[in-house]
């Protein structure tokens, strides 16, 4: 049996944008796994409102690295709208107003209609998190969901997030192992070890969503980086 993670306690405040930040295999995705309910902590617990977390609920979406989350065969509206009627969240007459809502408010409505093999990566990402936030879950759960994008729509996907945030307030549970994303990102940020993954620190972010040349924008990334090459394997990223 791999030990993941170890020692790892924190809480996430309701309506904050809180990001685990550790080099690759300290356990985040493990962590966020168990914060979904797939799979359970070997020891400890995690509670959400007091109540313990056993298995996956409607109030815990997560959205993924990879682009592949939406159903081939569906349309972008479809997809959110399909997700609705699974979940018997909205009565059937409203399928399609409200997932039209969320297809929105990610800037989608012009491809309302298109499937997904004519979409961006950014662009599916992007019906990933409509497709959740429809749901109307307490947290949403990212696990590097802009990893696998070219820098500019990185940036622009972080950003956009950042206004879908503000509009929402949704409680957000994000992982990456990028400095510069989780600065923009992260309210908090916890800065994980390397695996088995300890808590190193965490950081009241106040560049969060500043400019990435402000001078608090530049200092909290160097302040991150120190604490993560306090182990001498920082990356040279970000
Ligand atoms: N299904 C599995 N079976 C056995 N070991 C696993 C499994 N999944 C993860 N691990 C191990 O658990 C540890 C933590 O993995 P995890 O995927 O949570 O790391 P991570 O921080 O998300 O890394 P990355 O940044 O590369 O995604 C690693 O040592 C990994 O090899
Ligand atoms: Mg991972």
């Amino acid at each position: 049996m791999v030990t993941a993670v170890e020692n790892v306690s924190f809480e996430v405040r309701a309506g904050e944008k809180f990001v685990l930040l550790g080099p690759s295999g300290c356990g985040k995705s493990t962590l966020l796994k168990s914060v979904a309910g797939f799979i359970p902590p070997a020891a400890g617990l995690i509670s959400l409102h007091g109540e313990r977390v056993q298995r996956p609920g409607p109030d815990r979406v997560v959205v993924f690295q990879e682009f592949d989350q939406l159903l081939p065969w569906k349309t972008v509206l479809g997809n959110v709208a399909y997700a609705l009627k699974v979940t018997k969240r909205v009565p059937a007459g409203d399928l399609a107003s409200h997932a039209l809502r969320f297809v929105t408010m990610v800037g989608l409505e012009p491809f309302k209609d298109a499937y997904p093999h004519t979409l961006s990566g950014g662009m599916k990402q992007r019906v990933a998190i409509a497709r959740s936030l429809a749901l109307g879950p307490e947290m949403l759960l990212m696990d590097e969901p802009f990893a696998s994008l070219d820098a500019l729509t990185r940036t622009r996907m972080q950003e956009e997030l950042n206004a879908i945030w503000r509009q929402t307030r949704k409680t957000i549970l994000f992982v990456t192992h990028s400095i510069q994303e989780a600065v923009i990102l992260g309210d908090r940020i916890l800065v994980m070890t390397p695996g088995p993954g300890r808590v190193r620190s965490i950081i009241d972010n106040e560049a969060v969503d500043t400019p990435l040349d402000s001078p608090e924008f530049i200092a909290m990334q160097h302040r991150i980086r120190e604490l993560l090459e306090l182990d001498g394997q920082g990356r040279g990223e970000g």
